[in-house]
């Protein structure tokens, strides 16, 4: 085999990001986006994408080329062109690193025999963020490659669920580091308020998964707006996702609330499936992008 295609899921957060860094459960769902890498053997490593071609570059492509390291680690890799699509917007809460480093090690792993598993995949995935990001769950990484609904960090499969699914994006890049050092920093200073509202959240993820499994939206809706509250009490949130998150609310979502670290990129509403375009017109007029999706089922996978 010469030439490989796989793609893998970004993801959006139901409950329990921030919290989830210390150990609290979340509930996080793939979505129907998804970044595409294509792995042809080559003479020498070649990296290509909308950002450019180069070979090895940890400016610009820091995933990837993390992953070409380790994978030479295991096999033998002289060469490779590694071309990459995505719709996931970068920087924006929405697992984009997560996807484009499992897609990448899915298609090196496919084109060079090395014979890893699901759970292998996930593992080298979470290594490598937490290199480069500093501090990541294993969350992103593993949604990204298993798909579904996924309660972490049991990695548990719930029920996939169909209500609508619209994203809202600010457009200002958001800093995971950053964020997840920002409510590092707020929990050293007042341990005594943060803890509570952090497992406060990781109980939310507890009593939401009841409700996933009946597909409640009105109450899953309840709980993600309360979840909203203690993430801005963190100071996750921003003016840009507060307007986003109330214009949602107001179009008739069940609930909206940041997705991911927060401080700019993207928020998410759930919604009934009729309502889902009023909802993503009302997040456009105050200046979001609005993206309509739904829950994907698919996880890492090849591309024919
Ligand atoms: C980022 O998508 C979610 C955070 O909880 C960080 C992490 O889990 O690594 C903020």
């Amino acid at each position: 085999m010469q030439k490989i295609t796989c793609s893998a899921p970004g993801k959006i957060y139901l409950f329990g990001e921030h919290a989830v860094v210390y150990g609290e459960s979340a509930i996080c769902c793939a979505v129907d986006l998804r970044t595409q890498v294509q792995a042809c053997l080559s003479d020498t490593v070649q990296i290509s994408s909308v950002l450019g071609d180069t070979g090895i570059d940890h400016d610009r492509y820091p995933y990837v080329s993390s992953v070409v390291e380790k994978m030479s680690e295991i096999t033998d890799i002289k060469g490779i062109k590694l071309c990459i699509k995505s719709d996931i917007p970068v920087g924006s809460g929405l697992g984009s690193s997560a996807a484009v480093t499992i897609a990448t090690i899915q298609a090196l792993n496919l084109l060079f025999e090395c014979g890893l598993g699901a759970e292998d995949i996930a593992t080298l995935g979470h290594s490598i963020e937490k290199k480069i990001q500093g501090v990541a769950s294993s969350t992103d990484t593993y949604v990204s490659t298993m798909g579904g609904v996924v309660m972490v960090p049991l990695k548990k499969k719930l029920h996939i669920i169909d209500c609508g699914i619209v994203i809202g994006n600010t457009g200002k890049f958001s800093s995971t580091r950053q964020l997840v050092s920002n409510v590092a920093q707020l929990k050293k200073n007042y341990p005594k308020i943060i803890d509570p509202i952090l497992s406060t959240i990781g109980r939310i993820s507890l009593t939401g998964e009841k409700m996933v499994a009946k597909k409640e939206y009105e109450s899953i809706g309840v709980l993600m707006n309360i979840n909203q509250g203690l993430l801005d009490a963190i100071g996750v949130s921003s003016p840009e996702l507060a307007d986003l998150i109330y214009a949602a609310r107001n179009a008739g979502a069940y609930s909206a609330k940041i997705t991911g670290a927060g401080g700019g990129g993207c928020m998410v509403a759930l919604t009934p499936l009729s309502e889902a375009e009023q909802v993503a017109s009302a997040i456009t007029r105050v200046g979001g992008k609005a993206i309509i999706t739904k829950v994907t089922e698919h996880g890492v996978r090849v591309e024919h």
